[in-house]
């Protein structure tokens, strides 16, 4: 079998790495795939939702798997099935799910899967009217897609309103921010839940923690996330039964009911488990990053039969197998750099998740020898001159493996000192307990 996996960062490296150990297939293409990715699977430029389909045609590829939200929102998985070619991703229909959160939200409310308690608003003074009104710290969120920064999470109402300002007055997301949804904030465990799903049954995968904010104790911005690790301390049958009849199952089925058609894919839930309830924070149609590189390394199942039982709408007869074994992923991301303009200095680049500054060369890389340690690489490119350079405010992944959480920690970082570039900066307290 021959496999194209449409993404660029380093979700995609473990996707398109997974499929390479796949013992039913024969190649893997990755589009556009970076220069890291490329030392291990051949890349190709295609971009466009018109160029991926040219080349998942030229290519005669038996299967495309889809990593990122905005390919599937667009609608890249209609256009791929109208030509008749095999895709694991929802319909751009049902990747509202994660294109809106308000349509979500209401969703839930609607079908009585628990969310936390919220309103949605399209004109701002109306959302601080409601914000003064409610009087509990509140979280702020952008309706569309923001690349996991669009949540404000607020203590004041001081906070609050500069979020709304920010989202729907400064628009810092575009028209990701013209509706918001405020949502009172929880306080509990927050999860990262993923299922496969062919529309009718799912089957879990293992659960997983995502670091989210940019610093250490979780302090500073939210970020697409600087770490993760699964096993998760709360995983088991019971937790998977609680998260499956609560939440997975019931927006599944909801969807459809609703709108007639199936959600296909994966289905990734943000939850915050509040006294033994998982509440839904966000519902996402992908796996997620940093989440994909510490889950999938525990699969033991081939990606490629998963994939097509997905497709063909017969997922309840799939036993799928995981390791019991511990990885853990720390980010390096990219820091505080000077900004340069013709060799004279112009003052500082804040870093990843604000802006930053590109090209500084890698090195280490080939230090990092240990077999309980993989890279997955993000925000890279390859320049003649330089070598392989920063190119993202997510740079690369450190992933470690271990028996125990301790263990695969323990190689994370010890290997992730090896690695330099200008402003590297990584949290210290991944999987710290
Ligand atoms: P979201 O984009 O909705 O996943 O939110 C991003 C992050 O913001 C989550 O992973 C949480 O850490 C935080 N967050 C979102 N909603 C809430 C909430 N209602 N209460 C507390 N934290 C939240
Ligand atoms: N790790 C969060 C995300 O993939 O959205």
């Amino acid at each position: 079998m021959k496999v194209l996996v449409v993404d660029s960062g380093g979700r995609g490296h473990a996707i398109a790495w997974q499929f390479k150990n796949d013992s039913g297939v024969k190649e893997v293409i990755c589009t556009p795939g970076n220069a890291g990715i490329a030392r291990e699977v051949r890349c190709e430029n295609a971009r466009t939702d018109e160029e991926i389909l040219e080349l998942a045609k030229k290519e005669k590829v038996d299967l495309v798997f889809i990593g990122p939200e905005s390919p599937l929102t667009r609608g890249i998985v209609n256009i791929l099935l109208e030509e008749k070619i095999p895709v694991v991703g929802p319909i751009k229909r049902a990747s509202i799910l994660e294109g809106s959160k308000a349509y979500t939200k209401l969703l839930c409310r609607e079908i009585g899967v628990p969310v936390a308690e919220f309103e949605v608003f399209e004109d701002p003074q109306k959302a601080k009217d409601y914000v003064a009104y409610v009087k509990y710290p509140v979280v702020v969120k952008a309706d569309g897609l923001a690349q996991g920064k669009g949540s404000i999470v607020c203590l004041t109402n001081e906070e609050a309103f500069q979020a709304i300002d920010r989202l729907m007055i400064e628009k810092i997301f575009g028209d990701s921010g013209n509706t918001v949804v405020i949502e009172k904030r929880l306080y509990g465990a927050e999860i990262s839940f993923f299922v496969f799903t062919d529309g009718e049954s799912i089957v879990p995968m293992p659960v997983a923690q995502d670091y989210k904010r940019a610093y250490d104790n979780d302090e500073g911005s939210n970020t697409g996330g600087m770490g993760g690790y699964s096993p998760h301390r709360l995983e088991g049958e019971k937790l998977t039964r609680l998260v499956c009849d609560k939440v997975a199952l019931p927006l599944i089925r909801g969807f459809t009911a609703k709108e007639g058609i199936p959600y296909k894919g994966i289905l990734y839930m943000g939850l915050m488990l509040v006294e033994d309830t998982p509440n839904l924070l966000e519902a996402n149609v992908r796996l997620g990053d940093p989440e994909a590189e510490v889950i999938l390394p525990r699969l033991k199942t081939p990606l490629s039969d998963i994939s097509l039982q997905i497709i063909k709408g017969v997922l309840s007869e799939k036993k799928v197998e995981w390791s019991s074994d511990y990885f853990l992923d720390v980010v390096a991301a990219q820091g505080r750099t000077r900004q340069m303009k013709d060799g004279r200095s112009k003052g500082w680049y804040p870093g990843y998740p604000g802006r930053y500054g590109k090209g500084y060369a890698i090195s280490g890389i080939e230090n990092v020898e240990d077999n309980n340690c993989k890279i997955f690489f993000a925000g890279v490119n390859m320049l003649e001159k330089k070598g392989l350079v920063t190119d993202g405010g997510r740079v690369l992944h450190v992933v470690g493996k271990g028996k125990t959480l301790l263990e695969a920690r323990t190689v994370a970082y010890k290997n992730i000192e090896l690695i330099q570039f200008e402003g590297i900066r990584y949290r210290t307290d991944i999987g710290k307990e």
